[in-house]
């Protein structure tokens, strides 16, 4: 992947970044100079991403829900690579259910993962980021503002990650630490597509076509707005939002009803 950065000598940690969207945010990094520790749940996913990212890399297990496992995880990274440029906060749960569908613990799960496993993650890192100068940035998702049937927990959870980020750049600011969110759009090849769109050519086509620029992302597109906002060309931007998506933001409500109806994940 071609990097049009340069991150040498530069720490980026990435939590839920042993596969997909956030796994191509750390290998753009990596592959941009980057020292880079990446984190998750699964030791085999950590493994996959490792023998990709290069012998320099760091994988950590560590379950966001988790604070105490998230502070150690955060210290062993601090302790190899030193302080951190560029936190990633991306782990993530999803599965269609309606609310009359959806138990206590379902919710739960959800919101515990996306939105408390957001708040371990970046408070945690606070003490570990280089001051003034490091950039927090959130992966949140177009659920966040627009609301889809088959999907409260994840609309309940991610709007509450795009305030947890705008407090902390109210908060952080002063110290010299910008704080965004990145929204991605539907992003081609990824878990997230498998359990929230129809499958095959038909389900592509569905996709492509609730999206104005006519294509499904790709990771790359994801991790080129990751790299710009955790560079200093993004030295005045904090408290953004920022979607990318080809410009389907609300338009996806659709892909979700047609996932559901199929059978959902
Ligand atoms: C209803 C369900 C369900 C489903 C799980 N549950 N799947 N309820 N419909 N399809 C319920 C379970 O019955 C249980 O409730 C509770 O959720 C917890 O389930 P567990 O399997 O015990 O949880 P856990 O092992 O912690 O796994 C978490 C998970 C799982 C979220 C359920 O799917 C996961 O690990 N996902 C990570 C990967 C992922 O989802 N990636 C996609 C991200 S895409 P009970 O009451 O039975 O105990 C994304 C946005 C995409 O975030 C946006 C695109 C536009
Ligand atoms: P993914 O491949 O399933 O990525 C989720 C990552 O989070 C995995 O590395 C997973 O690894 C980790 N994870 C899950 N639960 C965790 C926990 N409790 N603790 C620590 N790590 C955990 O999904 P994706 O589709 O690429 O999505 C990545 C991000 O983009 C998510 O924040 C998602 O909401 C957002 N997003 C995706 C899309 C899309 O089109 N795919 C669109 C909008 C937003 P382990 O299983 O090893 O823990």
């Amino acid at each position: 992947m071609n990097a049009t950065f340069d991150f040498t000598d530069r720490h980026v940690v990435v939590f839920g970044g042993t596969t997909g969207i956030n796994l191509g945010i750390a290998q753009t990094f990596a592959a941009a100079g980057a020292r880079v520790s990446v984190a998750s749940r699964k030791q085999e996913n950590v493994d996959f991403a490792l023998a990709t990212l290069g012998s320099g890399a760091l994988g950590l297990v560590a379950d966001v829900r988790d604070d105490a496992a998230v502070a150690a995880a955060l210290a062993t990274a601090r302790a190899r690579h030193g302080e951190i440029d560029v936190l990633i906060s991306g782990a993530a749960g999803n599965f269609l259910a309606d609310v009359n569908s959806m138990s206590s613990n379902a919710f739960k799960v959800v919101v515990e993962i996306d939105l408390q496993g957001s708040f371990h993650v970046a408070r945690r890192a606070y003490e570990h980021l280089r001051k003034p100068g490091a950039s927090v940035i959130f992966i949140s998702a177009p659920q966040a503002v627009v609301a889809m049937p088959y999907q409260a927990h994840v609309c309940a959870a991610k709007a509450g990650v795009d305030q947890l980020m705008r407090v902390l750049a109210l908060e952080w600011g002063p110290a010299g630490v910008r704080v965004n969110a990145i929204s991605p759009g539907p992003i081609e090849g990824t878990e997230g597509m498998k359990r929230l769109a129809p499958q095959g050519p038909e389900g592509d086509a569905l996709v492509r076509g609730m999206v104005p620029l006519g294509r499904m992302g790709t990771t790359a597109d994801i991790a080129q707005l990751a790299m710009f906002l955790g560079s200093d060309a993004a030295g005045y931007v904090s408290g953004a939002l920022i979607p990318c998506d080809g410009g389907a933001q609300n338009m996806l409500t659709p892909m979700i009803v047609a996932a559901a109806e199929k059978g959902g994940a």
